[in-house]
């Protein structure tokens, strides 16, 4: 950075922090994952000094003529990714493509139908707290106690409330959703079927997910987690769609501009667009391969271990601890973890007796140290470390005879982590493992 190092020592200091953190811990929270330089260099570049309020060839400045291709190419590249006739790539996150998909195609008040959030829904899926549960109505689907989607519930609930929307998409649910079935009870209640991939856009491009495009009217997806580019998201909408809706795309491209956004981010525009091309690589299918194998098998060591996971275990790129047998919050154990090297992020389980901010679980998920070239064995070291971190920070909590109102107390928590020995250990091993596996700069 020659420039911030002569402007701003601050930040640069703060950025090489970060730098520092990201090369000698490992990142599994599963929605993140390391970038390739090209990426960042695309989204760093002076492609985000310009304003290009519209859409290719129809803006409302001028200046346009490398911006225009720049977004077609990208647009391009998402159809043929994802073999979809339409789709904006001007969503400047995931939150606002999913609200942007609403405000096209729902009159205020219409009913929404998504998965609880406290089961592996996502904010944007109806909850009250989020504009998708206050402009519209929401109602739920939800899993069953062995912590599986129960479809057949779906289709009662749906049947009885025929929402005018059901959203498929998961953020923390571990299994691979039956597209077909949805498509089956969507069409049964006249509801539109919306594919939130934003978690597994990355798994679906790579063959080791189900691809939602033959079963949904629309998909929207995150571009920053398992697809592995920047920040941004995609919103398309299928043949299908287009054969209920023909002016699908465009109340879509509406909604987006002028309907909640003003200018596009065109440099992470362009970052999609490389992004999607490292995508189209052979290399970017093993990738898939490769995260849904760690997943799978990190989930069967963790189990070894001695611990449960919701479900039973993953087919996808993530998993979740079931820590209530242990009595311990998803808090202390997500900071013992940091400590010790292994960046995981606390979780709600499935009918958590927990308050959702002190919940009984940890997600975990494999995209990031895929990335970085680990592989089964890896795998097994990490699980270890986990299985042993949370056995040593509960005896000593039990030791101790705190309960869960003492554990919320951010001081006591340090305290405990303090004490453990095993911590300590794991973060010099999981630093010796990081500089084995350095920080990717190319795919
Ligand atoms: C399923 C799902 N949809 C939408 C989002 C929101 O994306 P963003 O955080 O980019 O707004 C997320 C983020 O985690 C997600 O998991």
């Amino acid at each position: 950075m020659p420039y911030l190092n002569k402007t701003d020592l601050k930040m640069a200091a703060l950025i090489k922090a970060e730098e520092k953190r990201q090369n000698e811990t490992l990142m599994m929270i599963p929605s993140e994952n390391h970038t390739s330089q090209a990426v960042r260099e695309v989204v760093g570049s002076l492609l985000q000094d310009k304003y290009c309020e519209g859409y290719p060839f129809k803006r409302y400045y001028q200046g346009q003529e490398n911006y225009d291709k720049i977004e077609d190419l990208c647009r391009e590249r998402v159809k043929q990714c994802f073999r979809v006739p339409y789709c904006n790539v001007q969503a400047l996150s995931g939150a606002p493509a999913n609200l942007a998909v609403y405000f096209a195609l729902l009159k205020p008040g219409d009913k929404i139908m998504g998965l609880r959030m406290d089961q592996g829904g996502h904010i944007t899926h109806g909850l009250k707290v989020n504009v998708s549960g206050t402009f519209f109505n929401s109602v739920f689907y939800h899993v069953d106690r062995e912590g599986f989607i129960d479809y057949d519930a779906m289709e009662e609930i749906a049947l009885k409330e025929k929402p005018k929307m059901i959203i498929a998409g998961i953020t923390s649910y571990p299994l691979a959703l039956d597209f077909k079935r949805f498509s089956a009870i969507a069409e049964k209640c006249g509801a539109l079927l919306m594919a939130d991939m934003s978690h597994v856009a990355g798994l679906i491009l790579a063959g080791v997910y189900p691809n939602p495009v033959p079963y949904c009217h629309i998909i929207t997806a995150t571009t920053h987690k398992t697809l592995r580019g920047p920040r941004g998201a995609l919103i398309m909408v299928s043949d299908k769609g287009l054969r209920a809706d023909p002016q699908m795309g465009e109340r879509i491209d509406k909604a987006v501009f002028p309907g909640l956004q003003g200018g596009p981010h065109e440099n992470n525009i362009a970052g999609i667009a490389v992004a999607l091309k490292e995508a189209q690589k052979p290399a970017f299918k093993r990738y898939g391969r490769q995260i849904v194998k760690n997943a799978a098998y990190l989930a069967q060591c963790l189990k070894d271990g001695g611990l449960k996971l919701c479900a039973g275990g993953t087919n996808t790129h993530l998993m979740v601890i079931d820590l209530q047998e242990f009595k311990v919050s998803g808090n202390l154990i997500a900071e013992a973890l940091e400590q010790g090297g292994i960046v995981a992020n606390r979780n709600a389980v499935p009918y958590d007796p927990n308050p959702p901010f002190y919940p009984s679980g940890i997600r975990l998920g494999a995209p990031a140290v895929t990335s970085r070239g680990m592989k089964e064995k890896e795998m097994k070291l990490i699980a270890q470390l986990i299985a042993e971190i949370i056995r040593d920070i509960v005896s000593i909590k039990d030791k101790s005879g705190l309960t869960l109102e003492d554990e919320k107390k951010k001081a006591t928590r340090d305290k405990i982590i303090a004490k453990s020995a095993v911590v300590k250990k794991s973060k010099q091993k999981v630093r010796q493992l990081c500089a084995r596996f350095p920080l990717p700069n190319s795919y």
